[in-house]
C-alpha cells in the first residue's frame, strides 16, 4: 500500500514560529495586571525548619503574597493514579512531596514559601527577605548507605521505597551449566534533562471562575493535582498546554503547577512563574542513578545460560515515579537476549539527595548499559566475535522475555545491528597517539503504558464547510512533533493535504483527553485514536459522496481533497461539496473515537511474570569513537543509529528522534553528572554541568527499517524514548575496546579514561 502523507517529511505548522524565536512559550507571554511568581528553596538537604517569619517580605511594597504550608489546603503532591495504577505499589513505602514545606525539608531545593509580587525584581528581593531558621538533621545521601539498619530515615517506614523481583528457570542450574561466568558492577550518575526551557507557566482565574494555567507540561491531567491542592472540584481548574521547549520526563512530575495554581488563586491576579535554570537544576525530578551487580554466564560456543543481576537505585527524597521506572528496569534486566536462567532483585531506596523521577528511557537505559556491558564481555572471556555472540542470543518472534512474555512479532534485532555496524564504513588507520574504538549496543525499550493500567486516549476528528478538517485531541506536544503526526494521519485518511488538517488546542477541557506525552505512548495512543475518529468521518463523507455519484460507499475514494469513484477520478466532487451533502442528508462530519490500548493482569509481585507492555521497540548504535592517549578525551566520530520504526509517519521527526536520543546519550556517556556534596548541588549552572553542543556532534547515520508490525497506526512503532536507550551502553563498549579494559561508570570523563589508559599501559 502506498501512503500519500505517511512516511513524507511535511514541515510542522509550528516550525517557522520556533526558528524564529517568536515568543510562543508560557514564559514569553504576559497579560496585563500580571504578577511574577518566585519560589524560596532549602538551602539545606535535610533540616527541620524552626522558625519562618514572612513579615518583612510581606512588608515590602509591591508584594502581593508571601505564601506557606499554612496556606496550601491539602498539601500534598499525591499524584491522582487510578485505582489500577496504585495497584502495582502494594508494600511500598509511597512518601509523597508537600506543595511547600511544612515543619521538615528532605533535599535542597525543596520550595519552602512562595511569593507573587509586582515585578520578577521585587519577587526576588521579598525572597530574601524571607526569614527562614533551619536546624540542620543527619542525612544519608548514598542508596546502598540508606540501606544499613542504622542509617538516618528519609521518611516513616524505612529506606526502602519499592522492590521488584522477576525469577525464571533456576539460576544454580545456569552456572552450573555455564563454562564462562562474567561478573561486573556497573554504574550511574544523577543527571538532569537540561531543556533549553526551563519550567514555565502563567494563569488567571476566568470570569466564571476556573482556575486557568497554560503550563509547559507533558501532562494536562495535571489539573487534578492542582485542583486537589486547592480542594476545589476538578472541573474549575483547567490547564492548557503550552508549547514545550523540551520536556524528556522533566515535565511529567508536576513542576510549576501546583505553585502558580495557588499564587493565582490566593491573589486572583493573573501571575507567571518561571523556574530559574539554578531553581530548574536543583527543583526538579532527576534520572535516577543505578548502581547495578550483574553476574552472567555462557558455555563456550556462546550460548547464554544465565543471568542474576541486582539493581539499587536512588530515589531521592520522595517517591515520585521510582516504583515504575524500577519496574522497567525489572523488565528489560535480561536485554533483548534469550537466557533461560534468571534472577533479578531490583530496590529503590530513599535518600536526601534529589528527587528522582521520569527521564527519556524511564529505567531501561541504566539496565542497557550493564546488559550490553556484560555482552562484550562475555566476548572477550570467550574470544567470540561481539557481534556473533549476540546475534546467537537475539529474541526472536516466539521467544519469550524472562517474564514469559513471548514476542508475538519479529524484533528485526540481527538485522539493526548489522545495518548500523555495516554504517560505520572501512576502519581508519589511528593517526598520531590517539586509539580507536569501536562497538554496538542492541537494546530493547517499551512503548506504551504497563498493560494492567488499560490505557485509553480520545480524538476528535471533524470536516468544516469549506472541505478542511479539524483535529482537537489534548496530546501535548513536546517537541517531538506529536500534533503534527495526528495532522498526517487525519490527511491520510481522509485524502485531503496536510496543509488542509489544523489541530486546535491541547486542553483539558475543550479537547478530547489522551493522557500524557510520556512512555513513547502518544502515536500508539492518540494517532490510533485520531485513525479510529478519521476512518468514522471518512465513512459518513464516503457515504453522501455516494449519493452525489450515484454509487456505493464502499466504491468511494477520498484523494487529492476530492471524492470519485474508484477508478475514474475523473468525475469528482471536491470535499466541500461532500461536506455540505453530508449535512443535508443529515449526517454527522465529525466523530469522537477512542482507542483502548490491549490490557493485561498485573505481572506477578513475587517473579515478575505477566505481560508488563504491550509492545517494545528494538534498536541498535553503532559507534567508533577516537582518544587521545595523552588527555584521554573521548570523541565520537561516527554514530549509526538504526531502529524498526514499525512504519514511519513523520519522517523527519523520525530522524530527528534518532539523532537527538543519540546526542542527549553522548552528554550522559561523556559529560554529565550533578555533583553532589552531602545532597548539595555543586553545578547547578550550565557554566558547570556540561551538555553537548553542537560542536561536540559527531556525523551521525540513522537508519529506519519498517515491519509493519507495530501497535500504533498504519504499524508504527514508538521511536521517543528508544532512541536514547543504546547510546550509553555503545559509547562506554567503544572506550573499553579503544581502551582494553572495562568502562563500567559513567560519566567517562578524561579523567576516568586516562586513569584507564595507565592502568592497562
Ligand atoms: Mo517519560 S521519561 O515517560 O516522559
Amino acid at each position: 500500500m502506498a501512503y500519500r502523507v505517511i512516511g513524507a517529511s511535511p514541515a510542522r505548522a509550528d516550525a517557522w514560529e520556533k526558528v524564529r524565536g517568536r515568543p510562543i512559550y508560557a514564559g514569553d507571554l504576559a497579560l496585563s495586571g500580571m504578577l511574577h511568581g518566585r519560589i524560596v528553596r532549602s538551602p539545606y538537604a535535610s533540616a527541620r525548619i524552626v522558625r519562618l517569619d514572612t513579615r518583612a517580605a510581606r512588608a515590602l511594597p509591591g508584594v502581593v503574597a508571601v505564601l506557606t504550608a499554612k496556606d496550601v489546603p491539602r498539601n500534598e503532591l499525591r499524584m491522582e493514579l487510578p485505582g489500577r495504577m496504585a495497584e502495582a505499589t502494594a508494600g511500598a513505602v509511597l512518601a509523597t512531596q508537600p506543595v511547600l514545606a511544612d515543619d521538615r525539608v528532605r533535599f535542597q531545593g525543596e520550595p519552602v514559601a512562595a511569593i507573587a509580587a509586582d515585578t520578577p525584581e521585587i519577587a526576588a528581593q521579598a525572597a530574601d527577605l524571607v526569614e527562614v531558621e533551619y536546624e540542620e538533621l543527619p542525612g544519608v545521601y548514598d542508596p546502598l548507605a540508606a540501606l544499613a539498619p542504622d542509617a538516618p530515615v528519609v521518611h516513616e517506614g524505612g529506606n526502602v521505597l519499592r522492590r521488584w523481583h522477576l525469577r525464571s528457570g533456576d539460576v544454580a542450574e545456569g552456572f552450573a551449566r555455564a563454562d564462562v561466568v562474567v561478573e561486573q558492577t556497573y554504574r550511574t550518575p544523577f543527571v538532569d534533562h537540561v531543556y533549553l526551557e526551563t519550567e514555565t507557566g502563567i494563569g488567571w482565574v476566568d470570569a466564571e471562575g476556573v482556575l486557568t494555567l497554560r503550563v509547559s507540561t507533558q501532562v494536562l491531567e495535571h489539573f487534578r493535582d492542582v485542583a486537589e491542592v486547592l480542594q476545589l472540584p476538578h472541573a474549575r481548574v483547567r490547564l492548557e498546554g503550552a508549547y514545550v521547549g523540551g520536556g524528556f520526563g522533566g515535565k511529567e512530575d508536576v513542576t510549576v503547577e501546583c505553585l502558580l495554581g495557588l499564587l493565582v488563586w490566593k491573589t486572583r491576579r493573573p501571575v507567571q512563574l518561571v523556574f530559574s535554570r539554578e531553581e530548574s537544576f536543583i527543583g526538579h525530578g532527576k534520572r535516577h542513578p543505578y548502581v547495578m551487580r550483574y553476574r552472567s554466564g555462557a558455555t563456550r560456543d556462546g550460548t547464554l545460560t544465565a543471568l542474576e543481576a541486582e539493581l539499587v537505585s536512588d530515589s531521592g527524597a520522595y517517591a515520585a515515579l521510582s516504583p515504575w521506572v524500577l519496574l522497567y528496569s525489572l523488565v528489560t534486566a535480561t536485554g533483548p537476549y534469550r537466557i533461560p536462567h534468571v534472577r533479578v532483585e531490583a530496590t529503590t531506596v530513599y535518600t536526601n539527595n534529589p528527587v528522582a523521577s521520569a527521564y527519556r528511557c524511564f529505567g531501561s537505559i541504566q539496565t542497557c548499559l550493564a546488559y550490553e556491558g556484560q555482552m562484550d564481555a562475555l566476548a572477550a572471556a570467550l574470544g567470540i566475535d561481539p557481534l556473533a555472540l549476540r546475534e546467537k542470543n537475539f529474541l526472536r518472534k516466539g521467544d519469550a522475555l524472562a517474564t514469559g512474555q513471548v514476542l508475538e512479532t519479529e524484533p528485526l534485532l540481527a538485522e539493526t545491528m548489522r545495518r548500523a555496524w555495516a554504517g560505520l564504513g572501512e576502519r581508519r588507520a589511528r593517526r598520531g597517539p590517539t586509539r580507536l574504538g569501536r562497538a554496538v549496543a542492541a537494546s530493547f525499550t517499551p512503548y506504551g503504558r504497563m498493560c494492567w493500567t488499560r490505557d485509553s486516549a480520545s480524538a476528535w476528528v471533524g470536516m468544516e464547510l469549506d472541505g478542511t478538517a479539524v483535529v482537537r485531541c489534548a496530546a501535548p506536544d513536546v517537541g517531538g512533533g506529536q500534533t503534527a503526526s495526528l495532522c498526517a494521519i487525519t490527511a491520510e485518511v481522509l485524502g485531503l493535504d496536510v496543509e488542509r488538517v489544523t489541530a486546535v488546542g491541547r486542553d483539558s477541557h475543550f479537547t478530547p483527553r489522551a493522557g500524557t506525552t510520556t512512555a513513547t505512548r502518544q502515536l500508539l495512543m492518540s494517532g490510533n485514536a485520531v485513525l479510529n475518529a478519521a476512518r468514522e468521518v471518512r465513512r459518513h463523507l464516503s457515504a453522501a459522496a455516494a449519493t452525489l455519484l450515484e454509487a456505493a460507499p464502499g466504491d468511494i475514494v477520498l484523494a487529492d481533497g476530492r471524492a470519485f469513484v474508484r477508478g475514474a477520478p475523473d468525475r469528482a466532487f471536491p470535499l466541500a461539496s461532500v461536506v455540505k451533502t453530508a449535512i443535508a442528508e443529515g449526517r454527522p462530519v465529525q466523530a469522537l473515537e477512542k482507542y483502548d490500548a490491549p490490557a493485561a493482569p498485573t505481572i506477578d509481585p513475587l517473579t515478575g511474570q505477566g505481560k508488563a507492555f504491550n509492545d517494545y521497540t528494538f534498536g541498535a548504535h553503532a559507534i567508533e569513537v577516537e582518544i587521545d592517549e595523552e588527555t584521554g578525551r573521548t570523541r565520537v566520530g561516527r554514530l549509526v543509529a538504526c531502529y524498526d520504526a514499525g512504519r514511519v509517519i513523520n519522517r523527519a521527526s523520525a530522524q530527528g528522534q534518532l539523532e537527538g536520543g543519540a546526542v542527549q546519550g553522548l552528554g550522559y556517556a561523556l559529560m554529565e553528572e550533578i555533583a553532589l556534596e552531602n545532597g548539595v548541588s555543586k553545578n547547578p549552572h550550565l557554566a558547570d554541568y556540561k551538555i553537548p553542543t553542537s560542536l561536540d556532534v559527531p556525523t551521525i547515520e540513522t537508519v529506519l527499517l519498517e515491519s509493519g508490525d507495530g501497535l500504533g497506526p498504519f504499524g508504527a512503532k514508538g521511536l521517543g524514548e528508544p532512541a536514547m536507550t543504546p547510546s550509553i551502553a555503545a559509547v562506554a563498549n567503544a572506550v573499553s575496546a579503544a581502551v582494553g579494559a572495562r568502562v563500567t561508570e559513567l560519566p567517562i570523563t578524561a579523567e576516568r579514561v586516562f586513569a584507564a589508559l595507565r592502568a592497562t599501559a
